[in-house]
Order: structure tokens, then C-alpha cells, then sequence
């Protein structure tokens, strides 16, 4: 038994932690004039589920929904349009030749009886939710309106305009790569879209299948205030707050622009969907939270939606009276999407992976029927904005039962099969557990009980060839069973990956068989087992990944892009609390030749590793793809001075 890997997911159990430990200043808490000690008789424990096999909140917490303040509330904000009674979410569903679609703008009213009207593009208003489009339409906008029994318009909603399939250059790679279903990709932790869309061109030069980059969606981001003395600390991208595509790493324009740019130089573009839950617990835009002594107020995101949790209040909520529940209205999920509230306590049952509460990780109720179609609606969009394939965060606490259900959902989506280039990595992180999670055939494991409940599913051997298990038991003891419960194909392999980096949070011992760069900062040892992840021959992998990080500064838990630098703190409190800033560092630099983090041999602090860069490293995933090794550096677009190790 591993202990460590009570801790091993994507979000470090600072996640949950850091939310609990936050505390304004005395100024700030004086200034709303509060005796935190008197007040502080949060609802947590008396919202929890109520039995050991409760797992869905009570039917009146319906009541709870539509937490938004309205217009003309001093709490209202320009990005929360008119979400305190209408909320919506676009829809496309292709038809089988990925050259026309259905586009349905579901939205939900606080009045259920009130009239909607849906304007897609520059047509006039219509009745319909329901639009057609083919490919002459690139990108659609969606407005809807309630409007009262004169026509007068009461409530309006605009989402972010609608991509699809076809608005995107077409990538074409050699048929080594088997249409996307054989090849290496670069995992780049920490680089802003501006950066990768720069790297892009050399990326498809050296070889690389594509590129995978960090949360895309909405996520918790803040500047006045801090976490243990970090500015918007990496795990902050693993705290959706919705599906909209604006992240830290870039906006929903640069997003695309990225996407096209890449998918022109014939470089795929991967996702990192983060679908088990959303924020943290008391992580929201509820101004008053607390926990013991601690007092803490709202948060903000990267693109400013609402968002409430139902822990850490000590008051109803004045918007509706009732205590706090889970919304996200710009998903849109209610207070019913969520799991009641169970703490995920142990590792070797199922049911606790699957209904807990990940570090009190707000936790996504996806046995509910609209929660997994709109996971896979989410999955779809991913699709229309140019992504060829998906890594599924924490994929281990949603259960194969679900995820099969949500694969068929996104499958109906996309025409009734997969794209052929379609790939998903499941985050399964398998220790002492393997029995359960692999090993055995029973109700919980992602091997053999994963594909019978796909092929029940309605998928192929195709599809279910391309939805991949993230081989945590590589390099030191796969096959984990001992044997190849599933065919290795269905593995993907990478040495180090971001989340060995921190402490704490390794889910990994790779003893002396694997090397984590920012850990033992040895460049020569990584090289080695880098270029064993493509030479070796013990297992037919189909999709092996690479890391590109950044070594670290202070300990820190921030990127260095700019946004976990103390200069940014907006309020007195967030400079008195930041005491790990993070200066920033441009990712791209077109004259790496890898290994940056070292500096005439010494390990340099706050680099990007670039270590995709490495000409061993490029040569040997050459080899491994049948592509010719001994190609000028030029071809590559590396630099002259480049040289293989
Ligand atoms: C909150 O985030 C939004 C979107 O990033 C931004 O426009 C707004 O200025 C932020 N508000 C505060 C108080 O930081
Ligand atoms: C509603 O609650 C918020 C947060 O506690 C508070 O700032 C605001 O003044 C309250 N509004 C009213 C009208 O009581």
C-alpha cells in the first residue's frame, strides 16, 4: 500500500485545504464589521448526507437555485446578465457526416412559464430553441430573451458564440500516425496559449502528434487575496466554475487562435476536461464564508460568471433566503446536479470514489441523465473548438458506469461515432487498489468491467480502442495485474507528468525507473528515461506523453506567467498575504534546445523545461513513429547548435 496515493489526483489535497485556511485581514473583516466568533455557525456537517447511502440532495433544495443577484442589486456584475432567472447552454448535435448540425439553446427559467425567444445569428427572433447549420457557418452567435405577454423583452442571455467541426483547419500528419490514434504528445504545464500557438509550427516540424494543454474552462482566479501566501496557485485551473472557455492560460479567442494555428502547422490540440466536480467548497462568489476562526469572502473567476457553493455560510444567502446551494449558473448546474455532500474517506471502495467529495471538491451527480448529457455536450464543444481528444481529470471518482453513459451521450452528439481521431486519457491513478480499479473484474474497474459497460453502451472496438487508461503504474510496475488485463494499446505512458512535481501530491513512487525533472534535477537521467518511454518494447503503447513544466521558485505552487506575481495584488490584504511571488517568465523562446531549467550545469530556478525541445529526446519519438531520425535541426525547427546527448 502506497500512502501517498491517498492524495494522488490532478488537485493537490491543497485544494481543499487552502480553501478552509484562507482569512482576510482584521481590516477587512472590521470594516464589514462582524464578530467573526459569534457568527461563525456554518451549515457544513447539517448539509451533509444524512445516511451512509444517501447520495442525492433533498428535492426542496430546488429552492436554493437562482442565487444570482439581479440587476440593479449593488452585487451585480455586468457578466451575470440575467442569470437570477435565466440560464441556458448551447447544444450541437452533428449529423453523421460532421458537415451539418442541429444547434438547441436549452436554457432554464426561474418562471416556468415564461416565454422564450431564441435569436441564432442575424435571423430574426424565433420560438424554437432549435437551429440547423451547415458548413457555409462557421461561427453562430445565440442570444435568448424572455418576453412577457406584450412582447416587452425582460431577460436576456448571450453565451459565447458556437464553433464547429468544420471551423477549423484540417490537420494533415503522414499515415504513420494512424489518424490520430498513434503518436507522442507534449503536455504544457503552465504556458499561456499565446506561447504554445508560438511553439506550434517547430511542435509539428519535430514530430509531435499534437499538444495538450491545461483546464481551458472558467476557473476560480483572483488578485485580492492570497492561498498560504500564493497568488492564484496551479491548482486553481482544476476549480471549474464553468464550461466557458476562458482560462488563465488565455482567453476563448486566443483559445482558437491557438487551435487554428497548431491545427495548421499539423499539430492536434488536446483538452484537459475537469467534469468530476467544480470548485472547492466555500469557493464562491457568496461574499461571507467561514470555518472556525477564518472569514473569508467571495472569489472571482477568468471570466467573471457566478457561482455558489452551499459550505462555509453562516447565513441564508439574502438573494434567496435559503441557505447556500451548488449553482453554476453559466454551466447551467442547480443545487440537484451535485452529490449530497460525503467526504471521500477511502480508496479501496467505489462507492465513496465515485460520491465523495475529492478534497471538498463540489461533486458532480452524474448519474443524473441531464448532468452526463451535459458533460457530453461540454465533450462536443470541446469538438466544435478545434480539439481532436480529451485527458479526463479525475476520472477515478466518477465511475466507469457513468463515464460509458457520458462516451455514448458524446458519441450520439458527434453523428453517432466517434471523430476517427478521437482519443481520451483517463486520469485512473491505481495503487493499492488495483484490484478494485483493474485487476479484478467487478463493479468498479476500468479494464474489463470499463469496456463490457461501453459495448453495452452502443460503442465499437474502434471507439473504445481510442478511450485510453493514464498508465499510473508506469515506469516501475506495469503491467500492474500483472499481466496485460486489457491490451497495452489501451495505455497511455508518460514519465514525469505535472502532477509528480509537487509535494505532497506524488502519484507516483517511479523509484529508480523514472525521473521527475524538478525533483532530482538531473538532466542526463531524465534524458535517459525520456527517450526509454519511446525505445523500449515491453508494451505496444499507441500514445506516450511528454511534459514540458517549469522548475519552480520559492517552493511556489504558481505559474510563471505573470499572474502569481505579488506585484498584481489589487487589495493591501493580498500584498500583506503573498509571500511567494512568482515573476514572469515568456515560455516560448525559439532558441531552446530543451533543458533549460539548468544554467552551466546548475539547476536555475523559474524556467520553462522545454524539454520537447531535446534533440535525443525528438529523435527517439522519430524513431518510435517510423519517422526519419536524421533530419537536418532545421527541419525541425530546433536551432543549429541543438545536439543530440
Ligand atoms: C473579476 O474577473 C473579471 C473577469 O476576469 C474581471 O473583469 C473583473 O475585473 C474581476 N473583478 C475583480 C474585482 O477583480
Ligand atoms: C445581502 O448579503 C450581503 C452579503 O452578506 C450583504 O453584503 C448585503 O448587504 C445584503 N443585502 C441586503 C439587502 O441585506
Amino acid at each position: 500500500m502506497k500512502k501517498l496515493l491517498l492524495i494522488a489526483t490532478s488537485i493537490a489535497i491543497l485544494t481543499g485545504l487552502a480553501v478552509y485556511t484562507y482569512s482576510i485581514t482584521k481590516s477587512e473583516s472590521g470594516a464589514k464589521n462582524l464578530q467573526v466568533q459569534d457568527y461563525c455557525n456554518n451549515y457544513n456537517g447539517e448539509n451533509g448526507c444524512k445516511s451512509g447511502t444517501q447520495t442525492d440532495n433533498p428535492p426542496d433544495w430546488e429552492n436554493r437555485r437562482w442565487q444570482t443577484p439581479p440587476r440593479g442589486n449593488p452585487m451585480w456584475k455586468e457578466s451575470y446578465q440575467d442569470m437570477n432567472v435565466l440560464v441556458g447552454h448551447s447544444q450541437v448535435i452533428y449529423d453523421k457526416s460532421l458537415t451539418s448540425a442541429t444547434v438547441n439553446f436549452n436554457t432554464i427559467t426561474k418562471d416556468p412559464n415564461a416565454q422564450v425567444q431564441y435569436t441564432f445569428g442575424n435571423n430574426a427572433p424565433q420560438k424554437s430553441n432549435s437551429f440547423k447549420v451547415d458548413t457555409s457557418i462557421t461561427e453562430l452567435t445565440l442570444k435568448a430573451e424572455i418576453v412577457d405577454s406584450n412582447g416587452k423583452v425582460t431577460a436576456t442571455l448571450v453565451i459565447d458564440p458556437q464553433q464547429f467541426v468544420w471551423s477549423h483547419p484540417a490537420v494533415n500528419q503522414p499515415s504513420n500516425y494512424k489518424n490520430g490514434q498513434k503518436g507522442a504528445i507534449v503536455e504544457m504545464f503552465g504556458w499561456p496559449y499565446k506561447d504554445v500557438e508560438q511553439e506550434c509550427e517547430s511542435l509539428g516540424k519535430m514530430g509531435w502528434m499534437g499538444v495538450k494543454v491545461f483546464p481551458s474552462q472558467e476557473a476560480i482566479f483572483r488578485f485580492d487575496g492570497c492561498e498560504n501566501g500564493e497568488l492564484n496557485p496551479w491548482y486553481f485551473v482544476y476549480q471549474p466554475v464553468s464550461y466557458r472557455q476562458h482560462a488563465r492560460m488565455g482567453t476563448r479567442d486566443e483559445l482558437i487562435s491557438m487551435i487554428n494555428t497548431c491545427r495548421k502547422y499539423n499539430v492536434r490540440v488536446y483538452a484537459d476536461a475537469v467534469v468530476n466536480h467544480m470548485t472547492g467548497n466555500g469557493n464562491d462568489a457568496f461574499p461571507d464564508h467561514c470555518s472556525g476562526s477564518n472569514y473569508w469572502g467571495g472569489k472571482n473567476t477568468t471570466a467573471g460568471s457566478p457561482f455558489y457553493t452551499q459550505g462555509y455560510a453562516y447565513q441564508p444567502w439574502n438573494i434567496t433566503g435559503q441557505r447556500p446551494g451548488n449553482e453554476n449558473p453559466a454551466v447551467p448546474y442547480g443545487p440537484l446536479d451535485f452529490h449530497c455532500e460525503r467526504s471521500l474517506n477511502s480508496w479501496s471502495d467505489g462507492f465513496i470514489l465515485n460520491y465523495g467529495w475529492l478534497s471538498g471538491l463540489c461533486d458532480l451527480n452524474t448519474e443524473q441523465d441531464n448532468v452526463r448529457q451535459r458533460i457530453a455536450d461540454y465533450f462536443t464543444d470541446l469538438m466544435s473548438l478545434g480539439f481532436s481528444g480529451i485527458r479526463i481529470d479525475a476520472a477515478k471518482h466518477i465511475s466507469p458506469e457513468n463515464l460509458a453513459a457520458i462516451f455514448a451521450k458524446f458519441k450520439a452528439n458527434m453523428g453517432g461515432q466517434f471523430p476517427v481521431d478521437f482519443i481520451a486519457y483517463l486520469e485512473v491513478i491505481i495503487g493499492g487498489e488495483k484490484d478494485l480499479l483493474e485487476c479484478q473484474n467487478n463493479y468498479y474497474d476500468y479494464a474489463v468491467n470499463f469496456n463490457n459497460l461501453m459495448k453495452q453502451q452502443g460503442l465499437t472496438d474502434s471507439e473504445i480502442y481510442s478511450i485510453k487508461i493514464w498508465s499510473s503504474d508506469y515506469p516501475k510496475e506495469f503491467p500492474i495485474c500483472g499481466y496485460w488485463v486489457i491490451p497495452s494499446e489501451r495505455f497511455a505512458v508518460e514519465n514525469d507528468c505535472h502532477d509528480d512535481q509537487f509535494p505532497g501530491s506524488s502519484s507516483r513512487d517511479m523509484g529508480d525507473k523514472g525521473s521527475v525533472l524538478v525533483k532530482e534535477r538531473n538532466e542526463d537521467l531524465h534524458r535517459h528515461f525520456e527517450v526509454e518511454l519511446f525505445t523500449r518494447t515491453d508494451g505496444n503503447w499507441q500514445i506516450k506523453l511528454v511534459l514540458s513544466s517549469y522548475s519552480f521558485i520559492n517552493d511556489g505552487f504558481g505559474f510563471p506567467d505573470g499572474y502569481s506575481d505579488c506585484a498584481l495584488c489589487s487589495t493591501d490584504a493580498c500584498k500583506q498575504q503573498c509571500t511567494h511571488s512568482v515573476p514572469k517568465q515568456t515560455a516560448y523562446n525559439p532558441n531552446s534546445c530543451g533543458y533549460d531549467c539548468f544554467e552551466n550545469g546548475a539547476w536555475a530556478p523559474n524556467r520553462y523545461t522545454r524539454v520537447h525541445r531535446d534533440l535525443s529526446i525528438v529523435k527517439a519519438m522519430r524513431q518510435w513513429m517510423g519517422l526519419n531520425a536524421n533530419v537536418p535541426n532545421s527541419d525541425l525547427g530546433l536551432p543549429q547548435n541543438c545536439q543530440a546527448k
